[in-house]
């Protein structure tokens, strides 16, 4: 346990480091995987038809490049030496011939497991047979495993974190460790453990982010109708998913990828604006890309989407940031985060239901105040349209034009506006609630509008001001919290991994109290009232449990 503490702590403390190649997952993954599309309905031909599409449409040549079994590739025994057995009806030919075959054809295969009993759909799960089963799926050739949480022996973080604790163990000591997209967290969070708290989901996120590459941390996304699951709205799924992905910024970093889950593209009840949404969301938060559709029935539109260069550029940049919130209102959300080379990504969402323009100010963005003073211009090229645009920094920011309903546009903001400052909204992740500033310097946590009173900049030295007062910083007023001229000077804060936001000075953590009140209060252990999310580039400083 002391030992992954401090494995996370060392991450976090370079922030802003790139991928290495000594990472065994530097980017992102990008690939197939059936489930969200087929289900149970799993069979050899799905997968060598995947492969040969991807081949051919341009999906492979673009980074999408492996391919992954979902639950249900095994029978509903194991074999009478304990190992686990393909269904030969579903694959005739056998794992060992297909994973050959997708290396073959130039793709990396993955297979699923569950650490408990029983997988999620009733198939043999690995608890007490992990040895045996690394072993087996090694010699199957798999490089990339995802290990399910379904059907524990109980449902306490403790049983969680041992389970997997043995899977890391097995998984890191191995000559050739496969990568591990582990799902526990998901388990954990509120909609699954129907509870309220979430501190044993942000607990599960420390370990799970430490022991595997990629982590599922929330619900499925919808899946395909099949006349028994998948009817509904995968754009409130899809939303849904995006709304617990911004809560957990803090724990990406080079090397490990909070996991949204699929890009299940072809849902029917997606407009094409939806779904290039979809995309654009996902790449803006350097997200895994596992595509979860019938891959030879995409249309050309969608494969053109899926494979713009610009946007996998952004998702699979090095720095791999994950964009935060630099507002959020009833109609527009705003994230932006930057990249390798130093440009500014900015990601602007409608979520109304009519087409609509938005302007975003230069210094929401974080651009640098004296360097536009310097410039005449500023450069940013649209990643849908490819069109570079030169505005003037006299226009105060810029301008999207005519986003859909359910639309997004993205815009790469050249570097020569840097550096940036971190900034965005700082919300409590459990009621999402913004700080929020106010004219008067009385501080306090409201429902987030998309204004400036609650867009922050988090300066170098830790001292924090909204776009409101762009003077006054936030302080520690023996338990309120105001904004004043000398807390510039006086207050800086800190950044935890726990999600706590410290003041320097009293050695107390934010808090949003009764009725919005934003107090500094003792920090607990990962409460409710004191996990918050910042924006990315904040350094976030290891936890110390
Ligand atoms: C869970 C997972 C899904 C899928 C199914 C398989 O629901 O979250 O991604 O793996 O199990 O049964």
């Amino acid at each position: 346990m002391i030992s992954l503490v401090v494995l996370a702590a060392v991450a976090r403390l370079v922030g802003t480091a790139a991928a290495t190649q000594s990472d065994p997952l530097p980017l992102p993954p990008m690939g197939f995987n059936n489930w969200a599309r087929f289900m149970t309905n799993i069979n050899e031909s799905i997968f060598v038809d995947a492969a040969e599409a991807m081949s051919k449409n341009g999906l492979l040549a673009a980074g999408y490049n492996r391919i992954n079994l979902d639950d249900a590739w095994s029978t509903k025994e194991r074999a009478a030496n304990g190992e686990m057995v393909w269904d030969p009806v579903k694959f005739p030919n056998g794992l060992p011939w297909l994973t050959a075959h997708l290396k073959s054809k130039g793709f990396i295969p993955g297979i699923y497991t569950d650490a408990g009993n029983v997988s999620c759909g009733g198939y043999p799960g690995a608890l007490h047979h992990e040895e045996i089963d690394h072993e087996t799926f090694t010699s199957w050739s798999f490089e990339y495993l995802k290990i399910d949480g379904c059907n524990m022996p109980d449902h306490s973080e403790a049983t969680y974190h041992e389970v997997y604790g043995r899977w890391h163990e097995i998984l890191s000591g191995a000559d050739h460790p496969m990568i591990l997209s582990d799902s526990a967290p998901a388990y954990f969070s509120g909609e699954i453990a129907g509870t309220n708290n979430m501190t044993d989901w942000y607990t599960v996120m420390g370990w799970a982010s430490a022991y595997g590459q990629l982590a599922r941390h929330s619900a499925d996304i919808l899946v395909y109708p099949d006349g028994i699951y998948g009817g509904g709205s995968s754009w409130v799924s899809m939303l849904y998913n995006y709304g617990q992905e911004v809560r957990l910024a803090r724990y990406q970093r080079p090397g490990y990828f909070n996991d949204p889950d699929f890009l299940n593209v072809d849902h029917p009840s997606y407009t094409l604006d939806e779904g290039k949404s979809h995309f654009a969301l996902w790449c803006s938060f350097s997200a895994p890309l596992i595509i979860s559709a019938n891959i030879p029935a995409l249309s050309q539109e969608e494969i053109d989407y899926l494979t713009n260069k610009d946007l996998l550029a952004v998702n699979q940049d090095r720095l791999v940031q994950q964009a935060t919130l630099v507002s959020s209102g009833q109609t527009w959300d705003v994230l932006t985060k930057s990249l390798e080379n130093g440009d500014r990504l900015l990601t602007i969402l409608n979520k109304g239901s009519s087409t609509g323009d938005l302007t975003v100010s230069w210094e929401s963005i974080g651009l640098s105040s004296k360097a536009l003073r310097r410039a005449n211009y500023v450069s940013a090229k649209n990643l849908w349209t490819g069109e570079q645009v030169k505005v003037s920094v006299k226009d105060g920011g810029i301008t999207a034009k005519a986003i859909p309903s359910h639309g997004t546009a993205v815009f790469r903001i050249a570097k020569s506006i840097s550096p940036v400052t971190p900034t965005g909204i700082i919300f409590n992740t459990n009621t999402t609630n913004c700080l929020t500033d106010n004219k008067s310097g009385h501080v306090t946590f409201a429902q987030c509008d998309g204004s400036d009173a609650q867009t922050w900049r988090v300066r170098p030295h830790g001292n924090i001001n909204s776009l409101l007062r762009p003077d006054e910083c936030i302080v520690d007023a023996q338990g309120a919290i105001l904004s004043r001229h000398s807390g510039c000077r006086t207050d800086a804060w800190t950044y935890e991994l726990s999600g706590n936001l410290i003041n320097n000075n009293s050695k107390l953590c934010l808090t949003e109290g009764a009725n919005g009140a934003a107090t500094a209060t003792s920090c607990g252990y990962e409460l409710n009232e004191q996990v918050v999310g910042l924006p990315v580039g904040v350094t976030v400083v290891g936890i110390t449990v």
